[in-house]
C-alpha cells in the first residue's frame, strides 16, 4: 500500500501527541471493524481551541490523520472545528489509498465528540 510522503512523515513524527490531563473536552472514538480507538482531549479558551491532543491506538493512516486533523483544529474557532472533515484531513495528507479513507473517519468523530463534551460540561 502506497502511502504519500505527507502521510508518511506525520506517522514518523506526529504532532499533538498526548495527553491533556485536565483538559476541557474528551472525545472516545473506534473503529468496530479494526478495533482502533483514538481519543482527543481540547483546551478550549473563549471558544478558541487553545490546544489539543490526541492519543491513537490505531494504523498509519489513523496516526497520520489524528496528527494532521489536530494540527487543522488548533487555534480555531468550536465551530470551526466542528465543520472538520475527514476529507479536508485526507487532502491536507495529499491523499490516502482508497482502503483506508475510512480510518479518516476516526479524526472527524474524534474532534466532533470532544467538543460536544465541552459543550455538555459547558452547558448554562
Ligand atoms: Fe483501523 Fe485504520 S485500520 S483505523
Amino acid at each position: 500500500m502506497l502511502y504519500s510522503k505527507k502521510v508518511m512523515e506525520h506517522f514518523k513524527n506526529p504532532q499533538n501527541h498526548g495527553k491533556i490531563e485536565d483538559a476541557d473536552g474528551i472525545g472516545k472514538v473506534g473503529n468496530p471493524t479494526c478495533g482502533d480507538v483514538m481519543y482527543i482531549y481540547i483546551k478550549v479558551k473563549d471558544k478558541i481551541i487553545e490546544d489539543v491532543k490526541f492519543e491513537t491506538f490505531g494504523c498509519v493512516a489513523a496516526i497520520a490523520t489524528s496528527s494532521m486533523g489536530t494540527e487543522l483544529i488548533k487555534g480555531k474557532t468550536v465551530d470551526e472545528a466542528l465543520s472538520l472533515t475527514n476529507k479536508a484531513v485526507a487532502e491536507a495528507l495529499e491523499g490516502l489509498p482508497p482502503a483506508k479513507m475510512h480510518c479518516s473517519l476516526l479524526v472527524e468523530q474524534g474532534v466532533k465528540s470532544a467538543i460536544e463534551d465541552y459543550l455538555k460540561k459547558n452547558a448554562f
